[in-house]
């Protein structure tokens, strides 16, 4: 007999269950065994070219957030993995993807930014679209001549909008679609209610090849350490991981999970089962930071750059409401502190890995039985590039439990 699916509090509930047992009883969540993994996979720029192919443009990334696309007829353009993308939210409500490329001859409509705009009028002929990618203006018609204007709109790609959060196919042809990409792990990210929150601002980093930096957003082992001189060293290096499907939520097992000790459950308040860092494949990460009684959060995502050496993040901020002037001050005083650990801490040491990979001297890379974390993301990649497009929805939906 089949069992009903969990519902997503008993599944959060679960979770923190796991998480108190390891509080409780002050022991750490370990793989068998140790696993390594060739250092080529950090550099190769074939098997970068795959990743960009296989991964990149074939599974939904995460693009935007909701609040930054709050109001009807705004809009965000933003260039990824060599896609321009115009993202717009229409009068109707819904969030739509176009190739940022106009249809006379290729020009970029937007710059990369945001903003509201009902019209995209190009830059080069002036040729004008609405915000549901329809053509409506020819400049000088009746001298171009004769086309089917309902011909010419927009190519739109695939979008979806879940949880507060903006999901794009960086194809016109997708293999898969973006819910069976999930497996219900929007589900757990919509406790969180970010369509809900203020979006207090963006920055863009360059780093490393994109899984040196990934690496780094699922990996706690090196917390006490790498960033003993900003989070200090008091900082647990234990980490409990919950998987659905590809994606994984990351805990400290000794942070905030005493307080559940001996609390029946049916009183876990849901605010208190959402620490954590909640990781979206293949190249996101969304972590919440405290400001005296407001809570903000960092949503990163990391793309590959121009080669197999570089990549970009694009980091947004948001924040539970909109701030008053004092609490802004400090939101902006984390985001500062923020970007300058992962720019000065995090990519700096990616950088100078990036380096080291292509010296030669090793040929693998270790994972322990606490980098859990990296295993997952690795394991799903290697799967993923071996799976043809026809099997790749199979691969998610045998995933999801
Ligand atoms: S390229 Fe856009 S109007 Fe000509
Ligand atoms: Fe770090």
């Amino acid at each position: 007999m089949e069992t009903d699916p969990m519902t997503s509090r008993e599944r959060l509930v679960t979770m923190a269950r796991d998480s108190v047992a390891f509080e409780a009883s002050g022991t750490n969540q370990l793989m068998d065994g140790i696993s390594t993994m060739p250092v080529s996979n950090y550099f190769d720029p074939a098997r970068w070219q795959r990743e960009v192919d296989l991964v990149f443009k074939r599974l939904p990334l995460l693009l935007a957030t909701t609040a930054e696309l709050r109001e009807p007829h705004s809009y965000k353009a933003i260039e990824v993995v060599g896609m321009p993308v115009l993202l717009t939210r229409g009068g109707d409500g819904a969030v739509r993807a176009f190739v940022n490329m106009c249809s006379h001859r290729g020009s970029m409509l937007v710059d990369p930014g945001s903003g509201v705009a009902r019209r995209f009028t190009c830059p080069y002929h002036a040729w004008t679209y609405d915000d549901v990618g329809d053509l409506v203006g020819i400049f000088k018609q009746s001298d171009f001549g004769d086309i089917d204007m309902s011909c010419h709109g927009l190519t739109p790609l695939p979008v979806a909008e879940r949880a507060g959060l903006i999901w794009v196919i960086l194809s016109t042809d997708p293999v898969i679609d973006i819910d069976t990409f999930l497996c219900g792990y929007d589900e757990l990210l919509a406790f969180h209610h970010f369509e809900d929150m203020h979006h207090f601002g963006s920055v863009q980093l360059d780093g490393p090849n994109w899984k040196v930096g990934f690496d780094g957003y699922v990996d706690f082992y090196h917390l006490p350490i790498l960033h003993k001189n900003t989070f200090g060293t008091a900082i647990s290096p234990d980490a409990v991981f919950h998987r659905v499907g590809p994606h994984q939520r990351i805990t400290g097992p000794r942070q905030q999970w005493a307080k559940l000790a001996g609390v029946a459950e049916a009183d876990w308040q849901t605010q208190d089962l959402l620490g954590g860092v909640w990781s979206v494949f293949p190249h996101g990460s969304i972590a919440s930071f405290a400001v005296g009684d407001f809570k903000m959060f960092q949503v990163a995502r990391l793309f590959p750059g121009a080669n197999a050496d570089e990549s970009v993040s694009h980091l947004d901020f948001l924040a539970t409401s909109e701030p008053s002037p004092e609490v802004a001050e400090l939101v902006q005083k984390q985001i500062d502190f923020l970007i300058s650990v992962v720019r000065d801490e995090d990519y700096a040491t990616g950088l100078k890995i990036q380096r080291t990979v292509k010296t030669g001297a090793k040929k693998e890379f270790i994972f322990g039985r606490n980098e859990g974390g990296a295993r997952h993301v690795h394991g799903w990649l290697d799967s993923i590039l071996a799976t043809s497009d026809a099997d790749l929805p199979a691969l998610f939906r045998n995933a999801r439990d």
